[in-house]
């Protein structure tokens, strides 16, 4: 008899027990899936506003920064877009004597949720293109101006061909990132190209095209190996190595700005986006210059460890307006070198080379 209320509290005990497990499990798969909220530039305890900014259409801000010759004297207006992991401040073909002898101006931008850029949580590559309208807009660019992306800025140039097409007096890609998805391409060979990359990058990219809600905790546990490239063991080509040694000796230094809001918004948010599933494939972007107006052109490294060539070169095929230039020795970074500064600006700019 006297067991019954005995029995009856250790099963309550038990029950306790059992609610309190599961609900600090859960609480801990809580916290590690869901990203701390970003330090937002210029609010209590986030970081600084060093540099110009403009406010857009959402009230969201952009920082900017102006390269080159002063605008009111420059012969060409060029809006530059960074890759993965960079910033307004590293637009190396800017400092270039190509550029000051074709007399250009160049603006960059920290894309959302870097720098010093407010993050955008709806984000998206039709987003970024309408910033760079609105940039180009508010800093008087007049009604057409140039577009360079380098690396994953290049799958922002292509929504710029995509949704702003009449802005553009012309357009170069450089090594710009592929994603696997892209309907266009036949599934035999995006598999194939998929099959080459790391398996620890096989993975990431698809957690970021599958699964975005589990890419924070992906790329931030220990147990196993994340993407490579955010855990900064890309695989670079012999000539990147070379030029990383060689021409980015201050690359460092922006390294704690790029993701100083947090690494969600910026790095995170960027796989998600690219890697996501797109609106449109950039295989059928129709030609932005029909009457001959401008040019696009595409360069890619034969070389580029990050980037399949094989799948660049589809690309090309498939648009017969891309000017589609194959970098024999290049791998994803040959764009730093003085002489490819020098191609690059005068093909796309004057036509020329
Ligand atoms: C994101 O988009 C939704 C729907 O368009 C909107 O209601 C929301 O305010 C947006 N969030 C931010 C932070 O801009
Ligand atoms: C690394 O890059 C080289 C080209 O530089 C390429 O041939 C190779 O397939 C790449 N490896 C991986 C794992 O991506």
């Amino acid at each position: 008899m006297s067991f019954k209320p005995m029995e009856a509290s250790s099963g309550k005990f038990r029950t306790a027990i059992i609610v309190l497990l599961v609900g600090g499990i859960l609480g801990w798969v809580y916290q590690a899936l869901n990203p701390p909220p970003p330090k937002l530039c210029g609010s209590p305890g986030g970081p600084p506003i060093t540099g110009p900014r403009i406010k857009l259409r959402d009230g969201r801000f952009l920082a900017y920064k102006e390269h080159g010759v002063p605008k009111h004297t420059a012969k060409y207006k060029v809006i530059f877009v960074h890759g993965f992991g960079s910033c307004r401040h590293e637009v190396s073909i800017a400092a270039s004597k190509a550029a000051e002898e074709l007399r250009v101006h160049f603006v960059s931008f920290d894309r959302q949720g870097y720098g010093e850029s407010d993050p955008d949580p709806n984000r998206s590559i039709r987003s970024t293109a309408l910033d760079i309208e609105e940039l180009g807009d508010q800093l008087g660019l007049g009604s057409k101006f140039y577009v360079l992306g380098f690396s994953m800025g290049g799958q922002i140039v292509w929504g710029c061909l995509k949704y702003i097409p009449h802005r553009l007096a012309g357009v170069g890609l450089i090594a710009p990132v592929v994603n696997y998805w892209w309907p266009g391409f036949p599934a035999s060979l995006s598999a194939e190209a998929y099959n080459l990359q790391f398996p620890e990058d096989q993975w990431a990219l698809w957690v970021a095209h599958h699964a975005p809600w589990l890419v924070y905790w992906w790329n931030t546990q220990t147990w196993f190996p994340y993407s490579s490239v955010i855990a900064g063991r890309a695989n670079m080509s012999r000539q990147d190595k070379e030029i990383i040694s060689k021409l980015l000796p201050g690359k460092k230094m922006n390294k704690e700005y790029v993701t100083q809001q947090g690494l969600f918004e910026s790095l995170h948010r960027d796989t998600m986006v690219g890697f996501g599933k797109w609106e449109f494939d950039p295989m059928d972007i129709s030609n932005p210059f029909p009457n001959g107006e401008g040019s696009v052109h595409l360069w890619h490294g034969v070389e580029d460890g990050l980037v399949p060539v094989t799948l660049q070169c589809y690309i090309a095929g498939k648009l017969p307006w891309i000017h589609y230039h194959e970098v024999p020795e290049g791998g994803h970074l040959f764009a730093h070198a003085e002489d490819m500064k020098e191609v690059i600006l005068k093909t796309v700019l004057t036509g020329e080379k």
